[in-house]
C-alpha cells in the first residue's frame, strides 16, 4: 500500500507536462507539432527560446526530485539503507518517470524522461545524480547530440548505483534505463541514418 501511494505521488508529479504548458503559455504553440514532437527541454529549445528550454529542464528535473524526497521524508527512514528494491522510494522514482513518459492528461503520450530521471537520481542518492549529470554534460559537450547524452546518462545512473553499492536502487534505475532507451528508438533510427540533429540546430 505504501508503495502504491508512493508510486501515485511520483506519477502525479511526473505527469505535469511542463514543456507543453510553458511553450503554450509563451505563445509558441503546441510543442508536439514542433521539431521531434517531444515535450522535453531539447525540443522546447527548438522553439528558439533558451529561457523556456532552461525552465522546462529545471521543472522536469524537479518533478522527479521532489516526489522522491517527499516520499523519503514521509517514511522517515534512511534512504539507501532502508529502501527495499521495489519499496516506496524506488516506486516514487518509477512513478515520476512513468508520469512524464505516459501522462494521463495527454492520452499517455509524453516525453522521454531524461530530465525527470536526473531529478530522480539525485533524489535517490546524490552520488548517483552526480554520475548522471557528469555523463550527461560530458557526452553533450563532446557530441552535442541530446539523445546520445540522455541515453548515456540513464545507463550510467544504473551502473553508478551498482558500482557505488546502492543496490536497492539498481533494479528501478535499470528498468527506467531500458524504458528511456526504448523511448529513444526514433532517435536511434535517426542516429543510424546520420540524421539526428545536434543541439543548437533547427530540427
Ligand atoms: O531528452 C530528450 C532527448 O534525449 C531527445 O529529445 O527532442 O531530440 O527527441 P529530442
Amino acid at each position: 500500500m505504501e508503495s502504491l501511494v508512493a508510486f501515485l505521488i511520483g506519477y502525479l508529479s511526473g505527469s505535469i507536462p511542463f514543456g507543453l504548458l510553458l511553450a503554450r503559455a509563451a505563445g509558441k504553440g503546441d510543442i508536439r507539432q514542433i521539431g521531434s514532437g517531444n515535450i522535453g527541454a531539447t525540443n522546447v529549445l527548438r522553439t528558439g527560446s533558451k529561457k523556456l528550454a532552461a525552465a522546462t529542464l529545471l521543472l522536469d528535473f524537479l518533478k522527479g526530485l521532489v516526489p522522491v524526497l517527499v516520499v523519503a521524508a514521509l517514511l522517515d527512514r534512511p534512504l539507501a539503507d532502508a529502501a527495499p528494491a521495489w519499496g516506496p522510494v524506488p516506486m516514487a522514482a518509477l512513478g515520476a518517470v512513468l508520469g512524464h513518459c505516459f501522462p494521463v492528461w495527454l492520452g499517455f503520450r509524453g516525453g522521454k524522461g531524461v530530465a525527470t530521471n536526473a531529478g530522480v537520481s539525485f533524489g535517490l542518492a546524490w552520488p548517483i545524480g552526480v554520475a548522471y549529470a557528469l555523463v550527461w554534460i560530458a557526452v553533450l559537450a563532446l557530441g552535442r547530440i541530446s539523445s546520445v547524452a540522455g541515453m548515456s546518462a540513464v545507463v550510467a545512473a544504473a551502473v553508478a548505483a551498482f558500482v557505488l553499492q546502492y543496490y536497492a536502487f539498481v533494479p528501478v534505475l535499470a528498468v527506467i534505463a531500458v524504458l528511456i532507451v526504448w523511448l529513444h528508438r526514433a532517435n536511434i533510427a535517426r542516429l543510424m541514418r546520420g540524421e539526428e540533429p545536434r543541439v543548437g540546430k533547427d530540427k
